[in-house]
């Protein structure tokens, strides 16, 4: 007996709608529950198909051997457009070029630049704090990381069909202003007085000074001391400082696309701090230790307790983040809250999240630490990285360098070598973190993140161009042209690359990865990299085919799903897409 399935449903992610059928197929020629299946179903080795199913598990059930199982399930398993083969243990299963060229065009070409979205999101939102860098301090590796990381993850849950409410958690309270503001007195230059870098100056020499005498340190303790007491002056000289940091990162993140929903840095919750304070004294508890107040509750042996006051009465960094969280579920509602901040804080946000739910907040349940691991060798050619433009700047320098020599080569075109510098230079930084999984450690390398060739920023920009260079001249994309034609297995190739993206979407927001979008990204490239190589080696397999061939206008079509998958992709991840290069 053949079981067949209802025919497939429309739906813009083709790679899960086989899935799923197969899946449904096989369960019901098995005659067992749909997740038994779906559990062991995996996306196969290229040689062998697209998809597979391993027989062992269902072995002690059927009480049969795995291979005759599998011959068994193959016999019986229909799918339109799924050839199914068993081979040995397994039950494989191949796209046939049709409907699945078809669907796979089609799909990418209704959606167009938004290829890859999705609605799960729908009627949720996400609180995303990333950024979130301290003013006036030196900007740190996990600066960088977590404004690229955040702003992809912003993208991504957009793309998800989310509400997401991005936040810049800025450091802008704290002893460091008092540090700054004494510091004036000493290294200050009335001059330099509007300029962010100077500000840092004056910060890494009164904080070394602070480092050796005890009583400049204790000068600046007592200057935070009058803003939290609310003295007129003090405030006055931190609302300066703070408003020449904030336009100067206002600057960068204007270059790099990114607006924030809300900039709300930890100065926002200073009146908050005594009844926060109370709460959790009500629900937790606290008590004293050595003159601080700490949340009353148990600890692991050498675990530093949870300070919500030094000795000298100013507040800490864990009792603002304790208020603000409180104050973002209030406010948004929140399904997901995310904290992009590196793995050095782990210590931090587990004790956080665990204080809210000893204070009775379900939300807790919802709050993620999204780490991330460090980079290494992030230096500009002037030295240590003090601020976030000067990378972007030595970017900018070095990609124009390449953009020069590759247009001296003849390898790329353009009639704007500052401008596209500028995007190369981005594309290098951002793309440089985003394909390495965020948890781990890197090691950042100008010359590899600059290179054209590669996993690179440069080559997925330079390949979208190419595209775009090629449709320009073919005359455009076709309105519409036969899919079916697209049969070599280098066409193929792309198209599975390109139905990839959805998928890579769905993860990236369940895994709050987007490297998962990187690596298809990546993939689409080689694949149409190769096609393009196999068209200069063979003149059949070249995408402009001469006049009328229906050839032509399925590959230009083809091409133009490339484009629009890259520039959709890109979009995501925060890297712009030049369509000359
Ligand atoms: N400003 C902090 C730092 O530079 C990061 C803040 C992260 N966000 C938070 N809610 N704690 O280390």
């Amino acid at each position: 007996m053949a079981y067949s399935t209802a025919p497939m449903t429309p739906h813009a992610d083709v790679f899960q709608d086989y899935r799923n059928q197969f899946i449904a197929a096989l369960a019901a020629a098995a005659d067992v529950p749909r997740e038994d299946i779906a559990r062991e179903v995996k996306t196969a080795d290229p040689a062998h198909g697209d998809l597979q199913f391993p027989a062992f598990s269902l072995a002690k059930k059927l009480r049969k051997a795995p291979p005759a199982i599998a011959a068994d399930l193959a016999a019986k398993v229909q799918v339109p457009g799924l050839d199914v083969i068993p081979a040995g243990p397994y039950v494989n299963a191949r796209f046939a070029v049709m409907p699945f060229s078809a669907r796979v065009v089609d799909a990418v070409r209704a959606a167009g630049t938004a290829w890859g979205h999705n609605a799960e999101g729908q009627g949720r939102t996400v609180v995303i704090d990333y950024s979130s860098p301290n003013i006036a301090k030196p900007i740190a590796f996990h600066h960088i990381r977590s404004t690229v990381i955040g702003h992809a993850l912003a993208n991504l849950y957009r793309a998800g069909g989310w509400r997401v409410e991005g936040i810049n958690y800025l450091g802008d309270w704290g002893k460091q202003f008092g540090l700054v503001a004494v510091g004036y007195g000493d290294f200050g230059d009335p001059a330099r007085r509007g300029e962010m870098a100077h500000l840092v100056e004056v910060y890494v020499k009164a904080n070394k000074k602070a480092e050796a005498d005890p009583a400049y340190d204790e000068k600046a303790r007592a200057f935070f001391k009058r803003m939290e007491e609310g003295d007129g002056e003090a405030l006055k000289l931190w609302r300066e400082f703070r408003e020449t940091s904030v336009e100067q990162f206002g600057k960068v993140y204007a270059r790099l696309g990114i607006r924030f929903e809300h900039m709300e840095g930890e100065s926002f919750y200073q009146d908050r701090m005594d009844a926060v304070i109370e709460e959790i004294r009500r629900t937790v508890g606290v008590r004293e230790s050595d003159g601080a107040l700490i949340v009353d509750m148990p600890y692991a042996e050498n675990e530093p307790p949870v300070l919500l006051k030094k000795n000298d009465g100013s507040t800490l960094y864990a009792t603002r983040d304790l208020a603000a969280a409180m104050d973002r579920h209030a406010r948004f509602h929140f399904d997901r809250a995310l904290y992009v901040v590196a793995t050095d804080q782990a210590l931090h946000f587990r004790q956080f999240f665990t204080v809210l739910k000893r204070m009775g907040k379900p939300f807790a349940e919802n709050m993620v630490h999204v780490n991330f691991g460090r980079v290494h060798g992030m230096s500009t050619r002037a030295g240590q990285v003090v601020l976030l433009t000067d990378v972007l700047d030595e970017a900018r320098a070095r990609a124009l360098e390449k953009v020069r020599e590759n247009a001296k080569a003849g390898r790329i075109h353009t009639d704007n070598p500052e401008e596209l510098a500028e995007q190369v230079g981005l594309g290098a930084v951002v793309f440089g973190d985003l394909k390495n999984k965020r948890t781990s450690d890197y090691e950042f390398d100008w010359e590899q993140v600059l290179s054209f060739e590669g996993h690179t920023g440069a080559y997925l920009q330079y390949t979208h161009a190419r595209a775009c260079s090629i449709l320009r001249k073919g005359g455009g994309a076709p309105a519409s042209a036969d899919a079916a034609l697209l049969v070599l297995p280098e066409e193929q190739a792309v198209l599975r690359a390109l139905a990839a993206l959805p998928g890579a979407v769905r993860q990236g927001i369940e895994d709050n990865e987007p490297s998962h979008v990187a690596r298809v990204l990546l993939e689409v490239a080689a694949a149409f990299s190769r096609y393009f190589t196999a068209g200069n080696q063979d003149a059949t397999k070249r995408v402009l085919l001469d006049g009328n061939d229906p050839l032509r206008h399925a590959r230009l079509m083809l091409t133009d799903a490339v484009r629009l998958t890259l520039r959709s992709g890109l979009a995501v991840l925060g890297v712009p897409a030049p369509e000359y290069m």
